[in-house]
């Protein structure tokens, strides 16, 4: 058995989803390795990484799907959702139209994702408040109305960015 085997007692996936540009690299370089990046490429089709996360005295290996926010990858992406227990869906709170797009984000992880997926709504880049174009109560009651978790981030301040992949972890386990 390989190291993995003896330190973890669940492994899981869950899926970064959302417009372009909005963090979700960031918010996974944040999560995984501590680093933020101002000047990140678009993601080109899906990477991941891993990281292991104590749940009471379970250890969970949390495998996480960063895909690409570019509509031209949004064919492939969508393949992605098979098989992951949980989601982060991302908008940015200084650009309106990526909160507008999260009906269509929604429907397509009705469509090609399991039924009880956990799904946690992340408003990002709160760090930048006096941009702000979607105030907090936009997020929390969309959150509300569609059964979602709800919290804003900053990947840049690390704010709230154990909170938004522990929160979804633990409703998982
Ligand atoms: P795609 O891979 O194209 O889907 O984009 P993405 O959602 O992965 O966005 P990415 O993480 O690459 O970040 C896009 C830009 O936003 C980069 O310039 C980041 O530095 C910046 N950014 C990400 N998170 C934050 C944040 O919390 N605050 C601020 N101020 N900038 C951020
Ligand atoms: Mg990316």
């Amino acid at each position: 058995a390989d190291s993995f085997d003896e330190e973890c007692d669940y492994l899981f996936k869950a899926v970064l989803i959302g417009d372009s540009a909005v963090g979700k690299s960031n918010l996974l370089s944040r999560f995984a390795k501590d680093e933020f990046h101002l000047d990140s490429k678009p993601t080109i089709g899906v990477e991941f990484a891993y990281r292991n996360v104590k749940v009471g005295d379970k250890v969970i290996k949390a495998q996480i799907w960063d895909t690409a926010g570019q509509e031209r990858f949004r064919a492939i992406t969508s393949s992605y959702y098979r098989g992951a227990l949980g989601a982060l869906l991302v908008y940015d709170i200084t650009r309106r139209e990526t909160f507008e797009h999260l009906k269509k984000w929604l429907y397509e992880l009705r469509e090609f994702g399991c039924s009880d997926m956990v799904v946690v709504l992340v408003g990002n880049k709160c760090d930048l408040g006096s941009s702000r174009e979607v105030n907090l109560e936009d997020g929390q009651s969309l959150a509300q109305l569609e059964g979602l978790l709800f919290l804003e981030t900053s990947a840049k301040e690390n704010l709230n960015v154990e909170d938004a992949f522990n929160q979804m972890i633990a409703k998982i386990h």
